[in-house]
């Protein structure tokens, strides 16, 4: 499949699919606390995105059973909502969302402590975090998609922790997974030349430890190797002739 360029018309529909899924995550920030199940997010997730109109992007893609993945602590990406699996104090917690409006997708991630954690974790959310905003310095037209994923990898990378290599970014729009694939390390080929109208979701996945991961037997939850912590953070991004527009996160362009 070929990368699209997005018409006008299809960027507001982006944006405002982008505009919905910030304020589920908002939400869904609010209200973690010690003691609520996995699915207890998932089900206050699917609520959220459906009373915007939205339908739940992940909901049965590939036959994925839950709205909102929920990884936690070790878990990688892809946890699957469970009804036995309490938060505690402590935990980091990787939420991954994806909504469809009038037939656009948008797809985010952010990684959140529940109550207090360790330092270590908490530099590990923020290195991530971080990492995404190093890349999208370079998320500009006339720029190569590689630039963009050396250096997340490379700002990572320099706090020794590990850039997963088995999942990637990726294009979005009509599809949650459109061209190009966007790898969160640098490849030797420079990729793609940045265009604007590009949409793109860049999401990096940062272990503690080694960047090795393993799926679990549910055919979904992938957790780290070396049972190291590990974050997530991802945004629906557009390239204009100038900055990029973070279409996920709120106050961005909507002033
Ligand atoms: N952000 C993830 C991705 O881009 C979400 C997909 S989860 C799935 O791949 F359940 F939809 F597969
Ligand atoms: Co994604």
């Amino acid at each position: 499949m070929a990368v699209t360029i997005k018409s006008p018309r299809e960027i507001e529909l982006m944006r405002k699919a982008g505009e919905i899924l910030a304020s589920v995550h908002e939400e869904l920030a609010k209200a973690l606390h010690p003691g609520m199940t996995t699915m207890d997010i998932d089900r206050l997730g699917e609520k959220l995105i459906r009373s915007h109109g939205c339908i739940p992007s992940f909901k049965n893609y590939n036959g994925y059973p839950g709205s909102i993945c929920v990884s936690v602590n070790d878990e990688v990406v892809h946890g699957i909502p469970s009804r036995t699996r309490v938060l505690k104090e402590g935990d980091i917690v990787s939420l991954d969302a994806g909504v469809i409006y009038k037939g656009y997708h948008s797809d985010a991630a952010r990684t959140w402590g529940i109550g207090q954690v360790s330092s270590e974790a908490e530099k590990l959310m923020e290195v991530t975090r971080q990492s995404f905003f190093e890349g999208i310095r370079f998320a500009k037209a006339g720029n190569h998609l590689n630039d963009i994923s050396s250096a997340i990898q490379q700002y990572a990378e320099h706090f020794g922790y590990g850039v997963v290599r088995d999942l990637v970014g990726h294009g979005i729009g009509t599809h949650l997974h459109e061209d190009p694939e966007v790898p969160n390390f640098a490849m030797k080929r420079k990729g793609i030349l940045l265009q604007p109208g590009m949409t793109l979701a860049i999401e990096p996945m940062i272990n503690a430890g080694r960047p090795d991961v393993n799926w679990m037997d549910d055919g979904w939850t992938v957790v780290t190797d070396d049972h190291s912590l590990s974050a997530h953070y991802e945004n629906t991004i557009l390239i204009t002739e100038g900055e990029p527009e973070i279409l996920s996160l709120p106050a961005f362009g909507k002033e």
